[in-house]
């Protein structure tokens, strides 16, 4: 699972409650102190949170705070802690939605366990969103996920050119989303009723591709038995999306780039030209500025492709993103298989955080795919992510890295602890699990699968 992301208000700040404790003894989250409301509204329109931990001192009374964070985030769990505790105001912040509301004096012992049980339900809202959304909208947003600042103005220049009727460059790595952003684009336009046509100029062998873009007339070339629609023509009224526009040969090139002149196209062998109607979203993961400097891309044809550009940053630079993506294909994948939604383990989301990426999106959903459809357990470890992001998260150096080095290191010794105490535990109760998971405090089947991943059984530690 992420790090589940907590923000808290109080205007006596981080330390006037025991807030920071709960880190250390729950579980590892992000947490965030606001202390004005005013800063908290801020917080709360920039990004997302899973929970909300309100503390009503003097000023507004905690029903009023608690509308006022509720209008801002409408889904937002929240605990309201309230100094000035009262009947009234306790029941107007409950009825109003909110998650648990504390009298001050309680949160020793009642702020962990109001924390533990909305996070929980926080959580399973948060896959079923993401799920409910891909389902119901399957070629918008549907499945575009990543709230990264880049990502963010990829999204507002979707909706700008979306509207109108401008030809578009995406340019990215292999795997980076440029096909989904051509989709979004069709989907978001006037023109979603028309097709969506896509191309792959690498794919096409050479000798077939005029034939294939432009369409030709019977008895055009040998074999030309009958006239043929070419795929810019096939688009018209939609979008053609000209994937790995790179490599298209020179001499299309020049044809290509009259099409988006004159919005015409002559099939091979015809005399006249037919008028079309299309958006031309073209693709590269090629540096396209390059190619023209060495001649072997038509500098008028980039010029005309280059207005406007979308560029797609690669995976490996969208922090957050990683997580919410695995996790997103992790969800979705469990789904597919009819599995209970387990998800990833924590050490999982480290690992996935410190890979690099080559090939982006593409090879994450791949990886997390994997790693669902291999784990035997109801939640996939490190294990069952593929051998070469496993190694270079392990082998990675500088300061991106660091973390993954101590990760690597740190797994292998808490699982040393773990099994140590394990041992003494059962040695105390002579193998009795059931007395030993009532001194952990843990139930008795979390206890049974910790000790089978050590090895170890009951049995061999009664006298
Ligand atoms: N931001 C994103 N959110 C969710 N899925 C994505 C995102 N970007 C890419 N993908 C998925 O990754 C895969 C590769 O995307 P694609 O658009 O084909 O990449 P490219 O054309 O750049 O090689 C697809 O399955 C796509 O749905
Ligand atoms: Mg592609």
């Amino acid at each position: 699972m992420l790090q589940p992301r907590i923000l808290i208000v109080d205007s006596h700040g981080a330390n006037a409650l025991p807030y920071a404790r709960l880190s250390a003894r729950l579980q590892p989250m992000e947490v965030r102190v606001e202390t004005s409301l005013e800063r908290a509204l801020a917080t709360l329109s920039r990004d997302s949170w899973d929970l909300g931990v309100v503390t009503a001192r003097s000023g507004p009374t905690a029903d009023v705070l608690y509308s006022a964070l509720r209008k801002a985030d409408p889904q937002l769990p929240m605990v309201v802690i309230d100094p000035r505790p009262g009947v009234d105001t306790a029941r107007s912040c409950l009825q109003a939605g909110a998650g648990d509301y504390l009298d001050i004096a309680r949160v020793e012992t009642d702020l962990e366990d109001a924390l533990v049980r909305l996070l929980t339900v926080s959580r399973h809202k948060a896959a079923e969103e993401v799920l409910r959304r891909a389902v119901e909208r399957p070629y918008t947003y549907a499945e575009f996920l990543g709230e990264s600042p880049a990502m963010r103005q990829v999204y507002s220049v979707i909706d700008r050119v979306a509207a109108s009727s401008v030809d578009v460059l995406v340019t990215g790595e292999t795997g980076t989303g440029k096909e989904l952003v051509a989709r979004a684009i069709h989907a978001r336009s006037r023109r979603n009723t028309g097709p969506f046509v896509p191309v792959d100029c690498g794919a096409i062998p050479d000798a077939l591709m005029e034939s294939e873009l432009f369409g030709h007339e019977r008895g055009a070339f040998t074999g030309a038995d009958a006239r043929r629609m070419g795929l810019v023509e096939f688009a018209d009224g939609g979008t053609l999306f000209l994937d790995e526009v790179g490599e298209l040969p020179l001499p299309l090139q020049a044809k290509l780039l009259r099409v988006l002149q004159e919005r015409r196209v002559r099939r091979v062998g015809a005399r006249q030209e037919n008028a079309v109607d299309v958006r031309v979203v073209a693709a590269t993961s090629r540096n396209l500025d390059q190619m023209v400097e060495r001649g072997e891309f038509r500098r008028d044809l980039f010029y005309r492709i280059n207005v406007v550009r979308i560029e797609l940053p690669p995976l490996r630079t969208r922090g957050d993103d990683i997580g919410l993506l695995a996790e997103f294909f992790a969800n979705k994948a469990a789904q597919e298989m009819g599995r209970p939604v387990g998800g990833l383990s924590t050490d999982v989301y480290q690992v996935l955080r410190s890979y690099h990426w080559p090939g982006n999106v593409r090879e994450l959903q791949n990886a997390v795919r994997r790693a669902i459809t291999m784990t035997r357990e109801p939640t996939a470890g490190v294990d069952d992510l593929p051998d070469e992001v496993v190694a270079a998260a392990g082998r990675a150096s500088g300061p991106e890295a660091g973390a993954a080095g101590f990760f690597a290191q740190r797994t292998e010794h808490v699982s040393r602890f773990e099994k140590q105490y394990l041992t003494d535990l059962l040695a105390r109760h002579l193998g009795d699990v059931s007395a030993a998971a009532r001194e952990a405090r843990l139930p008795r089947g979390t206890l049974y699968r910790l000790m089978k991943g050590h090895g170890l059984d009951g049995a061999s530690f009664r006298k």
